[in-house]
């Protein structure tokens, strides 16, 4: 097996279940022409992440690491019309192109980007009030980041919130406990905080595909 490959099924997946459309592909073309680096996840990737937002029944969504949108609008998809999202991320420029996406797919009015380190926007999300937990969260910024993020995604959850998080098997890397990737030894982290949390059941899915060997971590809030 290879890469090669594994975008050609992603390739043949996209196109038997129609997995792209002038809006998505809008959105990677903005991405593209702004600079940005693409690291979105693949077309095959966000269905999946929109199926498991509804099969929760999502009527808010929070995500962690938003880029252009991409994985936003999969998201977005997946609420009913007075659902929510709110969507955190660092830089300023990847907001804005994000923003230009999300009211390019119809979504000004239902999904905030808030622009600033996600360990500083995270703490006023909780002191926010609204007391409305997220239904589904989708972790997916800096990796180091993760150990901290699934505490305040705990804080923001409630049971039967799922939480999700991206590029936890980095080609296989993850079980190899000598490395000295930072990325990878913070994965490892993640991992073992989300298997040792009584409060979630959860599991690893290694994926193959356009992005390569990796995998994400499904956890669901008993
Ligand atoms: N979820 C997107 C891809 C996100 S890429 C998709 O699949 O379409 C990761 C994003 O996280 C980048 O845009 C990066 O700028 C952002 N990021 C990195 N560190 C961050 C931090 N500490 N807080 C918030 N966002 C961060
Ligand atoms: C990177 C980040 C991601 O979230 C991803 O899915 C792939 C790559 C990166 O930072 O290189
Ligand atoms: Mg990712």
């Amino acid at each position: 097996m290879n890469q090669e490959r594994w975008t050609a099924v992603d390739n043949y997946v996209s196109e038997v279940f129609a997995l792209s459309d002038p809006v998505v592909d809008a959105a990677i073309e903005a991405g593209v022409a702004a600079g940005l680096p693409q690291i979105q996840v693949s077309a095959p990737q966000g269905k999946l992440l929109h199926l498991l937002a509804r099969s929760v029944g999502a009527r808010s969504i929070l995500e962690i690491g938003t880029l252009a949108g991409y994985s936003t609008i999969w998201l977005a998809r997946a609420l009913p019309a007075n659902g929510r999202l709110v969507t955190l991320e660092f830089d300023q420029k990847h907001a804005e192109v994000a923003r230009a996406n999300l009211a390019r797919a119809g979504f000004a009015d239902r999904v905030e980007v808030k622009v600033g380190r996600a360990q500083d926007t995270l703490p006023r999300l909780a002191g926010d009030g609204g007391g409305s937990p997220f239904d589904f969260i989708f972790i997916d910024a800096d990796k180091t980041g993760y150990p901290d993020y699934f505490g305040w995604a705990l804080k923001l959850s409630h049971k039967g919130t799922m939480i999700v998080a991206d590029n936890v098997v980095r080609s296989g890397e993850v079980a190899n406990a000598a490395s000295d990737d930072a990325n990878v030894q913070a994965v490892r982290r993640y991992n073992q905080l989300v298997a040792a949390e009584p409060r979630v059941s959860a599991t690893v899915m290694q994926t193959v595909g356009s992005k390569g060997y990796d995998g994400f971590t499904i956890a669901l809030v008993n």
